[in-house]
């Protein structure tokens, strides 16, 4: 097609070239973190020790998580957690067949967001960490991990730097959303709104989470509200209340003396106002990228990216291309019954990230306390 020669020179650019058509605010401005290719590369050598931190959210057999780089718990390691993709790209880790045992991927009008279960003690991720909350932030501004970057393929088909993302993961589940459109209600900041951390996955991030595993599912989705909004529809005014993240601690400030402190609302909900509609959902057998464990164990390197990947820079790769069908090995993914175990209510959920400092790892600071954020009224119409 006649394009094509055109997106090939335009694709380094492609955020400068494409920006008019977002919204402020969604797309990432800045450069890539100094571990990343400079743009989403596909396929890349392998290399078990990578340092990049590039995920490319692009399809149930296309993304990227972050996890340690070697055997550590989320909190201890938010700074220096680096890309795993379930294909050989970004020069990032590559996820061994059989890590996942069940996967949601979700697209919606305002973000891509895409969550499962599997065993992530595979990704370094030490057993029964209650997990951590990684976002483009963090305490230095630098993102958690620093130098992390999102990109996605899901809007236009071209990779687009993706501004405001947030990604939940402990040992067994995950929940990621990258923030891709944004309205006069409703920005990415807010739609990616990352800190309700010790609140889990199913509160930040709903949809139906299907703990039993075995579920490989690509969905439309309605639009939830962004994490923390509870509408209120008052004589056909619609307004939303919030609420901040209740915690109290104790800190030592410049005058040397600790000083105690309370942020957020005592009270918090019992759950999200509600559960966004899947629709036009397409199932799947499992995600795989047949390359053989033995290549992708600790510290692996090859010497040359793998066979049977098709070569791009993620220009307009449909998902279903990849050769997840053209795999040497047929390794099948067992669902492990321990993600059923853990399962359930958001009250687990909840718990899998009570561990959390959501105030980052360097502690209080000014600007850091978020009290305005309670019951803000945002006015609709
Ligand atoms: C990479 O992440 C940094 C830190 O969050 C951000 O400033 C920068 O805009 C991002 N770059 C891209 C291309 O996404
Ligand atoms: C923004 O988008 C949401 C979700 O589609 C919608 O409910 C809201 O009315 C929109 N706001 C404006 C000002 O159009
Ligand atoms: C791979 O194994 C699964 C499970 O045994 C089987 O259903 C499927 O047909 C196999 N695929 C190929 C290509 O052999």
């Amino acid at each position: 097609m006649f394009l094509y020669p055109a997106f090939l020179v335009l694709a380094s650019h492609a955020s400068t070239v494409f920006s008019t058509s977002f919204p402020a605010g969604v797309l990432a401005t800045g450069t890539q973190g100094v571990t990343n290719p400079p743009v989403p590369t596909m396929p890349t050598t392998i290399d078990q020790t990578s340092m990049a931190r590039l995920l490319s959210v692009n399809s149930i057999d296309d993304f990227c998580i972050f996890a340690p780089p070697s055997l550590a718990t989320i909190p201890d390691t938010e700074t220096i957690e680096v890309a795993w993709c379930t294909l050989p790209r970004n020069n990032a880790r590559v996820i061994p067949d059989g890590t996942l045992s069940g996967v949601s991927f979700l697209k919606t009008d305002f973000y891509v967001q895409i969550y499962g279960f599997g065993d992530f003690t595979k990704l370094n991720i030490a057993p029964n960490d209650g997990g951590g909350e990684l976002d483009p932030h963090g305490a230095t501004g630098a993102g958690n991990p620093i130098g992390g970057n999102v990109s996605t393929t899901i809007v236009d088909g071209i990779d687009e730097p993706i501004a405001e993302w947030m990604l939940y993961i402990d040992n067994n589940q995950f929940c990621l959303r990258a923030c891709t459109n944004a309205n006069s209600t409703y920005s990415a900041a807010f739609m990616c709104w990352h800190e309700l951390d010790e609140m889990g996955c199913e509160f930040v991030m709903p949809g139906t989470y299907n703990y039993q595993g075995g579920i490989y599912e690509t969905c439309d989705a309605d639009v939830a509200y962004p994490p923390g909004w509870y509408p209120e529809v008052s004589g056909g005014t619609t307004t939303f209340s919030t609420f901040a993240q209740y915690a109290t601690g104790v800190y030592t400030g410049n005058n040397g003396l600790p000083t105690s402190y309370t942020v957020g609302d005592t009270v918090t909900p019992t759950g999200p106002f509600s559960t966004p509609s899947s629709s036009n959902c397409v199932n799947q057998a499992t995600v795989s990228n047949g390359i053989a464990l033995a290549s992708l164990t600790t510290g692996a390197k090859g010497t040359a990216p793998p066979l049977g990947f098709s070569s791009s820079t993620d220009i307009s790769p449909p998902a279903s291309s990849l050769p997840t069908s053209s795999a040497p090995v047929n390794i099948t993914s067992s669902a492990p019954s321990s993600s059923a175990t853990n399962s359930a209510t958001g009250s687990t959920s909840r718990n899998l990230f009570g561990a959390l400092f959501f105030l980052g790892s360097g502690g209080l600071s000014v600007g850091d306390v978020v009290i305005t954020m309670s019951y803000r009224d945002v006015q609709v119409n």
